[in-house]
């Protein structure tokens, strides 16, 4: 596995250190005057496992958890290939402060579908957060309320993010090697 690493993107101690920060400015943003409020963050599985997790032992509010799977990048491709989203543990989102959670807007499809989905399901409010946004048009025209780290238009991996499902225990955000893409 490290022996297909081009190069670290983002190492670790720079995520986490990042991770924190998204997740002040999250509570700072959702938590009432008096100390009170509740959220709902809905990770965007696989992808966003990681980062999720993370995030929300950092954010020291009430919170529920809804799972959504949107699947746009089968197996080894990589360019967006149209999403399939699946929300049936998304939970009732009536009325509720909704965190969506992806690792990275790219083609912006998956978010653009996503939350008007969630508003649809009676969400009072929908905030989008992502790990990592990359350097096109498509993505920086995509709202996003928090963005961890804006990126070169390269495709990575680690920290949840994905290479035909390997590579997301990786605790960095990487560059492949050529050869690794040509293999497949
Ligand atoms: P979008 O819908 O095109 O914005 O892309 C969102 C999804 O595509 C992400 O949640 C990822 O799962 C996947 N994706 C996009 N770019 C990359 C990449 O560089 N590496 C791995 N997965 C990616
Ligand atoms: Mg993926």
């Amino acid at each position: 596995m490290h022996a297909d690493i081009e190069r670290v993107l983002i190492p670790r101690e720079k995520i986490q250190h990042r991770v924190r920060e998204l997740a002040e400015q999250i509570t700072h943003d959702h938590m009432t005057k008096n100390g009170e409020g509740e959220v709902t963050i809905v990770p965007i599985l696989t992808g966003a496992m990681i980062f999720a997790c993370d995030l929300m032992r950092h954010i020291p509010m009430a919170m529920k958890i809804g799972l959504m799977t949107v699947s746009s990048y089968p197996g080894t491709a990589t360019t967006s290939q149209g999403v399939t989203i699946n929300y049936k543990k998304v939970g009732d989102l009536t009325g509720r402060h909704v965190i969506l959670v992806d690792d990275i807007l790219d083609s912006g499809s998956t978010i653009r579908a996503v939350v008007p989905m969630l508003r649809d399901m009676g969400a009072a409010t929908v905030r989008v957060c992502v790990l990592l946004r990359k350097d096109r048009p498509e993505a920086t025209q995509t709202p996003a309320d928090y963005v961890g780290f804006d990126i070169p238009d390269e495709f990575v991996v680690g920290y949840g993010l994905d290479y035909d499902d390997y590579y997301r225990n990786l605790p960095d955000v990487v560059t492949l090697k050529r050869e690794v893409y040509a293999k497949s």
